[in-house]
C-alpha cells in the first residue's frame, strides 16, 4: 500500500464523523484533499465548509461545496485536518504546508478535532519535522534570533508567504518533550503569528491510514 493511499483511506474514514445539516471545518494538505473528495460525496446533506486556506476553498469550491467565511459562523461540529507529525497525547506539528495559523483558528472554534494521517506520522516525541513558524515579515531575524535562545536551528522557508502574507520560519533540531508548555514560550515571542505546535488544543480523534486498514485513536 502507497502512502498516498494510506493518507487516501484515513480521509474517506472521516467522513463518518461528519453529520448532517452542519458546516464543516476543513483543513489543508494532500490528505484533507482525500477527505474534500469524500465530503463532495455528501454536499447536498451539509450546509457547507470553512476553510483553512485558498488552496482548500479552491478546491471546495470545485466540487460545489459552499464556502462560508469564519465570522459568519457561531458553531462549527467538527474540523478534519492532516499532520505533519503526532504523539501518543494526540500533540501534532503542523504547517508542513504554511497554513497553520488559519487551521489553528478553525480548530479553536470546532467542537471535535479529527485528525487524518497515514502511518509515517505518528512519533513518540515531536521535532524531527522541523516546527512551522509563522512570522510578521519584519520581525523575521528577531525572531530566528529567540528560537535559536529555545534550542532550535530556524531556516527561513525561501520563496513562500503564507495566506495571512506572512513568512514562515522551520525550526530544525528541536526535541519537543512538552509539547504545551513550547507551544506558548514560541507564541510568546513577539512577531509571531502562531507555531506548528498543535497541543494546548490537540486531536480528539485520530484515524491512522496503515497497510492493515484505518485506525482509530482517542485518548
Ligand atoms: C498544512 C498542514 C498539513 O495538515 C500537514 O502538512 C500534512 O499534510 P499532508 O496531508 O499533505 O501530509 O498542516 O499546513
Amino acid at each position: 500500500m502507497t502512502q498516498d493511499e494510506m493518507k487516501k483511506a484515513a480521509g474517506w474514514a472521516a467522513l463518518q464523523y461528519v453529520k448532517k445539516d452542519t458546516i464543516v471545518g476543513v483543513g489543508t494538505g494532500s490528505t484533507v484533499n482525500h477527505f474534500i473528495d469524500a465530503l463532495a460525496t455528501m454536499k447536498d446533506d451539509i450546509e457547507g465548509a470553512v476553510s483553512s486556506s485558498e488552496a482548500s476553498t479552491k478546491k471546495l469550491i470545485e466540487l460545489g461545496i459552499e464556502v462560508f467565511d469564519l465570522n459568519s459562523v457561531d458553531m462549527i461540529d467538527v474540523y478534519v485536518d492532516g499532520a505533519d507529525e503526532i504523539n501518543d497525547r494526540m500533540d501534532m506539528i503542523k504547517g508542513g504546508g504554511a497554513a497553520l495559523t488559519r487551521e489553528k483558528i478553525v480548530a479553536a472554534v470546532a467542537k471535535q478535532f479529527i485528525c487524518i494521517v497515514d502511518n509515517t506520522k505518528q512519533v513518540s516525541i515531536l521535532g524531527e519535522f522541523p516546527l512551522p513558524v509563522e512570522v510578521i515579515p519584519m520581525a523575521r531575524s528577531y525572531v530566528a534570533r529567540e528560537l535559536v535562545k529555545l534550542g532550535g536551528d530556524p531556516v527561513y522557508r525561501q520563496g513562500v508567504v503564507t495566506d495571512n502574507g506572512n513568512v514562515i520560519l522551520d525550526v530544525y533540531n528541536m526535541q519537543i518533550l512538552d509539547p504545551k508548555v513550547m507551544e506558548t514560550k514560541i507564541n510568546a515571542i513577539v512577531g509571531v503569528v502562531t507555531n506548528g505546535l498543535f497541543a494546548n488544543r490537540g486531536a480528539d480523534v485520530l484515524l491512522v491510514g496503515t497497510p492493515e486498514g484505518v485506525k482509530t485513536v482517542t485518548l
